[in-house]
This record gives structure tokens, sequence and C-alpha cells, in this order.
């Protein structure tokens, strides 16, 4: 299977969120609200429109990549920018497919040319570890909370970046969202049942 990566251009802005929607409906929570994530990041200063990307199989989209500025903050209150991964999402017909390495390893090769210096992301380790990504802990990154889990991972775009860089990760208020908005953002996609969510993320 043949795939392009391209920028995502503002008329397949809709797609991609509804792209977005099917493939994490019911996923990790009855419903989702990765779409609206999505949505919000393209209307906030930290978007950056090089690193929102489709995938595309044969003139259709069939992957999602957007990654946004954010900050990590040290104790002494110095902000370090740094990449902030996701949503990321490959079509569920199109899954295992290679598309998501892809999408990712494509996103990368940008950001480094762009000359940024970190990525940071929540998902799953065994998938990411294969890129470079290693659990943030280790460079003494933890969450806004002041946490550290498997899932929560950082990756370097060149040797040292990390180096000079701890504190508390800060992503966007974007990935912040209400129920009210959600109903309303629901409003302009196919009806969909909510249900029992396919992954538990507390286990
Ligand atoms: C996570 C996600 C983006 C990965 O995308 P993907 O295109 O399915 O990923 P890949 O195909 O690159 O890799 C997935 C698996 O398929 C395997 N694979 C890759 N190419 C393959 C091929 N041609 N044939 C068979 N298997 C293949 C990979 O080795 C990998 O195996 P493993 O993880 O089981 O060891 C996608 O599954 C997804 O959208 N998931 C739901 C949303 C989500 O969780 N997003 C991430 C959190 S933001």
């Amino acid at each position: 299977m043949k795939i392009l990566i391209q920028k995502t251009k503002p008329k397949d802005f809709l797609i991609t969120e509804n792209i977005t929607r099917e493939t994490f409906w019911n996923l990790f929570k009855p419903g989702c609200d990765e779409h609206l994530v999505l949505h919000n990041l393209r209307k906030s200063n930290c978007y950056i429109s090089n690193l929102d990307l489709v995938a595309l199989s044969e003139n259709k989209i069939v992957g999602h990549i957007i990654i946004t500025n954010a900050k990590v903050v040290d104790t002494k209150n110095k902000e370090h920018q740094v990449l902030c991964v996701g949503p990321i999402s490959v079509h569920p017909e199109f899954q295992k497919k290679g598309i998501g390495t892809i999408l990712l390893n494509e996103s990368i090769a940008i950001a480094k040319k762009l000359g940024y210096s970190v990525m940071i992301l929540f998902g799953h380790p065994d998938y990411y570890h294969r890129f470079g990504f290693v659990n943030a802990q280790n460079y003494g990154i933890t969450t806004k909370e002041g946490m550290n889990f498997e899932p929560f991972m950082a990756l370097g775009l060149y040797p040292n970046a990390l180096a000079a860089m701890s504190g508390k990760f800060y992503e966007d208020k974007a990935f912040e969202t209400n129920e009210e908005e959600l109903n309303e953002f629901e409003n302009l996609f196919p009806k969909k049942e909510k249900g029992k969510p396919k992954i538990d993320i507390n286990h």
C-alpha cells in the first residue's frame, strides 16, 4: 500500500476530526473528546501547521497526526519549549499496516528539520519505544501534577536535547474540554452510540 504524507489542508480539517472521532470512539471512555481537542488545537496559539499531517492512501485520508507547542517549566520557573504529540489516529480499518509508523517517522523528521528539540506524549510504551521515546522520568520531567508513569514519554530530537531540561510538562489548554462544548460539537457529526470503553486506562 502506497502512503503519502502531506500537510492537512483547511478543507480537510473536518474530515480529519471525523477520522479522529471514529478512531477514539469508545476507546478510552464512552464516546471520546479527541476530535474536539484536535479542533481546538487548530484554533490555538500552539498550532504548528507544518506538524498537522495526513496520511493518504489512493487519495483517501486514512490517518492523521497533530503535534503542537507545549512547555516544560523548571523549578526556577524557566520555560522550555517542547512539542506535544497527539492525538494521532489511523482509521480502524487501516490500522496495523505501518501507517502510524510512517506518520510518526515523518513528523519526527520534519520537527528535527524545523529545529525543535523535544517531543512529549502520553501513549502505549510498547508502541512508542520503537521511535526512541522513553519514560519522561529518565529526564526529570513530570506531568503538571508532578506525576510519572510509563505511558508519559519523551524523545530528544538531537543528542543531549534533554540534558538541560527538567520540570513539569504543560500541554495546551485545548486539551481541556467540557461536556457542553463537546455536546454542541457532536452535532456536526453522524450520531454514534456511546458504549463501554475498549481499553481501561487505569490498568
Ligand atoms: C496507535 C496507532 C496510531 C498506530 O497506528 P498503526 O498504523 O496501527 O500502527 P503501525 O501499523 O505502524 O504499527 C502497529 C502494529 O502493526 C505492526 N505492523 C506495522 N506494519 C505492518 C504490516 N505491514 N503488516 C502487519 N503488521 C504491521 C507493527 O509492528 C505494530 O505491531 P505491534 O505494536 O503489535 O508490535 C493506531 O493504532 C491508532 O490510531 N490507535 C487508536 C488511537 C490511539 O491510541 N492513538 C494513540 C494515542 S494519542
